[in-house]
């Protein structure tokens, strides 16, 4: 039904993975398999909804806090993962690390610490070295053939009083885990008793072959956000655009005086807005396929 077999050639497209070789690395003759993104084409149904909105060829200002694009992402929870979530609570943002560092600044001083399974994602380390917090590693130990969690080191970094925030990668990159119900249970109590709130990186969500569990659906507080995007399973990061779901008020303000009043951020990118809306109501089956 969809073609991922005809090769598409990026180069001369400005795109990083292939046409910044020589800038990143220092030698042209290297295959680069660093960046996470595709190099086929996206979804049939996001192009068409792209190609008609380029076509209309006038580009002012655009909105992304309307049901249109809230729906889309709360639907798409609700379909794929059965996870209820209120269109209120859904935030845009121009990157998935722009609002976690955002959610950093908001929820720690400089010089807390914030609690990482390690390896982690190399922005997660700079973002926080960049915004002074001390990342608190939880190294996964490898078992077998996969990643655990060592709880009690896991609990002694939660209970240090500088630590104020779980940045949490699920399914994590790079090793891989989709964690289990029983995992994020495990680790929603110690941060729930130890008063250390939770930032979800769910980024990677949608391509993993076990069932991946949002936060919202362990969660028993609202000290917590999840933030994500469709930008890695549509293959559309360069359309701009992420959000993230907070369920608490005051955090929730908080986050959009940022985005709008002290970054300018207030409109997004309408071919992003737009990219999500078509991935979340039409792109399944492309998806799936
Ligand atoms: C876990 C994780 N978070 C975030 C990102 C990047 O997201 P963005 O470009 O929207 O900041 C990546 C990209 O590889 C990632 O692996």
């Amino acid at each position: 039904m969809f073609d991922f077999d005809t090769p598409v050639n990026r180069y001369g497209t400005f795109c990083t993975q292939w046409d910044y070789v020589a800038d990143r690395f220092g030698s042209a003759d290297l295959l680069p398999f660093t960046i996470s993104d595709m190099d086929f084409n996206t979804a049939p149904c996001i192009r068409e909804a792209i190609q008609k909105r380029t076509e209309h060829g006038v580009w002012g200002y655009s909105r992304w806090n309307h049901d249109e694009f809230k729906g889309a992402v709360t639907g798409w929870f609700e379909r794929r993962y059965g996870c209820s979530l209120d269109n209120s609570h859904v935030v845009y943002g121009p990157s998935v690390i722009y609002i976690i560092s955002q959610l950093v600044e908001l929820w720690s001083e400089k010089g807390d610490g914030v609690l990482v399974h390690t390896p982690a994602y190399d922005a997660f380390y700079n973002m926080l070295a960049t915004n002074g917090r001390e990342c608190l590693a939880s190294p996964l130990e490898k078992t077998g053939g996969t990643y655990e969690v060592n709880w009690a080191q896991f609990e002694a970094q939660a209970a240090r009083p500088s630590c104020k925030i779980l940045l949490l990668c699920s399914p994590h990159n790079p090793t891989g885990r989709v964690w289990s119900r029983d995992e994020l249970t495990r680790m929603e109590d110690i941060c729930s008793r130890h008063g250390v709130k939770v930032i979800s990186d769910d980024i990677h969500m949608d391509i993993s072959y076990r069932p991946y569990i949002p936060w919202p659906a362990i969660a028993a507080n609202t000290d917590w956000a999840l933030v994500s995007s469709g930008s890695k399973s549509f293959n559309i990061p360069a359309l701009g655009g992420a959000y993230a779901i907070i369920p608490d008020s005051e955090s929730r303000d908080a986050f959009l005086t940022r985005l709008k009043a002290a970054h300018g951020l207030s409109s997004p990118s309408i071919l992003g807005v737009i990219g999500h809306m078509s991935a979340y109501n039409e792109g399944e089956a492309w998806l799936d396929a």
